[in-house]
């Protein structure tokens, strides 16, 4: 069904791994149509409750966009492939379901940018982080420069932007870009491990968690007002019920998802 991931399900949690090994992971224009593809069926299937991003091979999560399809692109035709680009991680920044990246090696250029979208980030102690695209005379564009100032503030995302300085998966834990850092031969497990947690709340009050919190990043939207949005969807579901009244009765709450 895919010809640039590798995506298996096992307990609800779905792995998406970008499979183009050879390339350190690049996102082409295959890669982006399979990851829309990939999103479409999240959407969709019951038997996926939560998602990880990672990359295949020990060296990279993804190196970048692919930089052969940048040759012989007009200005016309950049736009579009930043906006494609943005597109797909805007749908994977506003998944109703967590989908979290295992940053396993280099995530550089649109490596970073993807991560930066997943709704967090843990990595592997080989993870290096960074916007490279002033050396090639370009800036990101699949989102980098908005999330990057989110996710780490204005001052060292200005540095790392004008710099392409390259930081290691410490620092990145400690610039707030990664939740955890691990080894590699325990990332996957890790992650899986936090999201099994996820996995068992509610999941129509996670992905409320998810849109109020996005909210804050969205000038068309108030995210105090979406944040008293989501509360009042909240309790109009099954879930709120069965969540509140297991705590009253002293047991583990069975939520449906309704
Ligand atoms: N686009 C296309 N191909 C890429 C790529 C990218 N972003 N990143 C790596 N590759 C390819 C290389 O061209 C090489 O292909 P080849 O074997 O056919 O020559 C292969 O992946 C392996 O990469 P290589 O550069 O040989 O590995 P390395 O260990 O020497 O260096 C990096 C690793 C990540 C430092 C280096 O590949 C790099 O700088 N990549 C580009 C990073 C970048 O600028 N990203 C932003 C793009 S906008």
């Amino acid at each position: 069904m895919y010809n640039t991931l590798l995506v298996q399900t096992e307990n609800g949690i779905c792995t998406i791994t970008v499979n183009r090994p050879d390339k350190l992971n690049a996102l082409n224009k295959a890669v982006f149509d399979d990851l829309n593809t990939a999103l479409d069926d999240i959407q969709v299937n019951d038997n996926i409750k939560s998602v990880i991003i990672t990359g295949a091979g020990v060296k990279a999560f993804v190196a970048g966009a692919d930089i052969t399809e940048f040759s012989g692109l007009n200005k016309e035709q950049a736009k579009a492939l930043a906006q494609r680009g943005q597109d797909t991680f805007f749908r994977i920044e506003n998944s109703s379901k967590p989908i979290v990246a295992a940053v396993n090696g280099f995530a550089l250029g649109g490596g970073c940018e993807l991560a930066m979208a997943c709704h967090f980030r843990v990595a592997s102690e080989n993870a290096k982080f960074g916007q490279p695209e002033v050396n090639l005379g370009l800036i990101p564009g699949y989102g980098g420069t908005q999330r990057l100032v989110q996710l780490v503030g204005k001052g060292k995302a200005m540095e790392l932007l004008m710099s392409a300085h390259i930081i290691d998966a410490n620092e990145a834990k400690q610039y707030g870009l990664v939740n955890h850092v691990t080894t590699a031969e325990s990332l996957l497990e890790r992650t899986k491990e936090i999201l099994t947690i996820i996995n068992s709340k509610a999941p129509l009050a996670v992905a409320g968690c998810i849109k109020a919190a996005n909210a804050v990043f969205d000038e068309t939207r108030d995210g105090y007002s979406a944040e008293i949005d989501e509360f009042g969807n909240a309790f109009a579901t099954e879930d709120m019920i069965e969540g509140t009244t297991a705590f009253l009765e002293k047991r583990k709450a069975d939520f449906k998802g309704k």
